[in-house]
């Protein structure tokens, strides 16, 4: 019931491939896949072509963070590059009802991301198109930032109104976070709320000096403190 998604931000981009079956084989549930224009955020990272690249080493599903202006454009291309999960800041679409009925409609699983300082209030109207909700615990842009810790009382809210919004309707809204999630915090964090966990630096910056298996060292530390809860 706990995913831990990995952000391959934090990945040996010369060894991609390899990254990505590694840290699968070594317990990862979802492959994170951080999307960066240098335009709604100051960073330039990896868009659909490198999706499609990674898409026929795994089947675990590749959850696709946008961090971009516009949103809608770039939608179809990640469905088409093997996207399971699409989400997307809604200070960076002009229709946020549009944008998340077109992520299901090209067959993904669709999400809104807030940032660290955007109220919950974008989730209101739209629960019912929501598959996911992605609390940023660090400002977007760049891996191996400090977790923010207000971010625990908004996993608070948030889980109620999901929790709320499950008991009425009966369907699962999934609710990750995003920054900052390393091992000696992952515990309160999921106490917070949170279901699904991206570390990128606590996962990727462990094997960078050492073997593969490293992976599976930091993976299981972070999974026997969700154990704990
Ligand atoms: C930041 C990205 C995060 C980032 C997390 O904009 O969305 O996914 O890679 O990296 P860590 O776990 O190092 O904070
Ligand atoms: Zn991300």
């Amino acid at each position: 019931m706990h995913v831990i998604a990995p952000s391959i931000l934090s990945a040996d981009f010369a060894r991609l491939g390899e990254e990505v079956v590694n840290v699968i084989a070594a317990g990862a549930d979802w492959i994170h896949f951080d999307v960066m224009d240098n335009h709604y955020v100051p960073n330039l990272t990896i868009g659909p072509l490198v999706c499609a690249a990674i898409r026929p080493l795994t089947e675990a599903p590749i959850d696709v963070h946008l961090m971009v202006r516009p949103v809608d454009r770039i939608v179809p291309d990640f469905a088409k590059a093997g996207a399971n999960i699409i989400t997307f800041h809604p200070e960076a679409s002009e229709h946020v009802d549009r944008t998340l009925a077109l992520i299901r409609e090209n067959g993904c699983q669709s999400g809104l991301v807030f940032n660290p300082a955007t109220p919950l209030d974008y989730m209101d109207y739209v629960m019912d198109k929501l598959d996911i909700v992605l609390l940023m615990s660090v400002n977007p842009g760049f891996g191996g930032q400090q977790f923010i810790a207000s971010t625990l009382a908004k996993l608070a809210a948030a889980r109620a109104r999901i929790d709320a919004y499950e008991r009425s309707s009966g369907r699962r809204i999934r609710l990750e976070v995003d920054g900052g999630v390393k091992i000696d915090n992952i515990a309160e964090i999921a106490r917070a709320g949170a279901d699904a966990f991206v570390a990128g630096s606590a996962v990727f910056g462990a094997g960078r000096d050492s073997d593969a298996n490293r992976y599976d060292t930091v993976i299981a530390a972070l999974r026997a403190q969700l154990g704990e809860i």
